[in-house]
């Protein structure tokens, strides 16, 4: 029985096909490489010793699905596919709401057609908004802040009330913090198109010369040292969380939505001091005003993933940033060497 996973040459999406093959499940690959490149189907074969199987195109064509599930024997999915920038979002709200809502009507549509009843999701921590306090529990109230935030949320409900009609469904909301870092091999990791919007990346390109300075993003905030707190979460304990969740689905019904984070908050000025001690390189950064849309603090409380999936974050931060400057100095370039 195979396990589809779209966007799954992604930056979360290829770690998780690496764990899931080490786990011995088949992952089968959708993706359209709008966000990722086809070296990273070598990598995870490098990597594992097996060659993940592969299909080429949209999430949004239910032709090139049907195909994929007429031919492989899909027993469930995992649905990393879509667009993820939040400022991105603001600017092409259309274009989010038609890859992001669009792709998962059109899975769901097809699981349905073909019997599948077993649904992870990629949902995140901007479900929560504008959050009154931490740690962030996954009862707490729901609501969004940018057209990115408003598809996450909108999704969540919508696999709620499908799981509402049929129960017979296993639906998992994962809702990710911060992830970072890279599989400890240095051959795959996150490789952002462009200027990088989030931290660990920016650093990392200070690090390697291609950015001169990182803008750190207010100083004054009610944190530790002014700048904000997130937490961060190394990618390959996320990619194992969604070997656990096909786990829970393969022995239980229901809808759950579920925080993947450590439950450690860490501040901006705090990363830059583990990432220069973990590289031994320099960080160089200016104080810049405060970003819109940013909160001061942001970190999980992780105990329902322990109780309900028996996972938890193993690596800390010292590990992420090791990983993550492993990862950038054998690829300066990203992919595209
Ligand atoms: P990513 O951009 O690296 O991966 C997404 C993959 O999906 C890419 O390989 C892209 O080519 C593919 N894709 C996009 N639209 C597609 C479509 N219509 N059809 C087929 N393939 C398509 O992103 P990521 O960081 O790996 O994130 C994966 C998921 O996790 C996303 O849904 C994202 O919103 C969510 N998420 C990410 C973060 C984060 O900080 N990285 C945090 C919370 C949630
Ligand atoms: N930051 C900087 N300089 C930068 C980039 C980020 O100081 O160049 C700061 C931010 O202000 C924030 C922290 O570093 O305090 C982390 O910022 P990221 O952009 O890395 O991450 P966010 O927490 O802002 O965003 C993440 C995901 C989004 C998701 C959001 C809310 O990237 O997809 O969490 O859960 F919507």
């Amino acid at each position: 029985m195979s396990i589809l996973v779209t966007g799954g040459a992604g930056f979360i999406g290829s770690h998780t096909v690496v764990e899931l093959i080490n786990a011995g499940f088949e992952p089968v690959i959708a993706d359209n490489f709008s966000n990722s490149s086809p070296v990273v189907i070598d990598r995870i074969e490098k990597i594992t010793g097996k060659r993940p199987t592969l299909y080429t195109g949209d999430v949004r064509d239910v032709a090139f699905l049907t195909d994929i599930f007429e031919k492989e024997n899909i027993e469930s999915v995992i649905h990393f596919a879509g667009y993820k920038a939040v400022g991105e979002s603001c600017e092409k709200p259309l274009m989010y709401f038609d890859n992001n809502f669009i792709s998962t009507i059109k899975l769901l549509e097809v699981c349905e057609k073909f019997g599948v009843k077993k649904f992870v999701f990629s949902s995140s921590a901007t479900v929560y908004g504008i959050p009154e306090t931490v740690p962030l529990e996954e009862g707490m109230p729901l609501s969004c802040t940018n057209p990115y935030g408003r598809t996450k949320l909108v999704i969540e409900d919508m696999l709620r009330d499908i799981y509402k009609a049929d129960n017979s469904m296993s639906i998992m909301l994962l809702r990710y913090f911060n992830p970072i870092g890279a599989h400890e091999s240095g051959l795959i990791g996150e490789d952002p198109a462009g200027i990088p919007n989030n931290l660990l990346p920016y650093i990392t390109q200070v690090a390697i010369g291609r950015l001169a300075r990182l803008g750190v993003f207010g100083n004054d905030y009610p944190t530790v040292d002014g700048t904000g707190v997130r937490d961060y979460i190394h990618v390959v304990d996320l990619a194992k969380g969604h070997v656990k969740a096909i786990e829970w689905a393969d022995k239980n019904t229901g809808c759950e939505a579920v925080n993947l984070g450590t439950g450690n908050g860490y501040s901006v000025l705090q990363i830059v001091s583990s990432f220069e001690k973990a590289s031994g390189m320099p960080v160089p950064y200016d104080i810049k005003p405060r970003r819109d849309g940013d909160v001061a603090e942001n970190f999980c409380d992780p105990t329902k993933a322990k109780s309900l999936l028996g996972w938890q974050a193993e690596y800390g931060i010292e590990k992420m940033c090791i990983d993550s400057w492993n990862w950038q100095k054998n690829n300066p370039n990203g992919y595209n060497n």
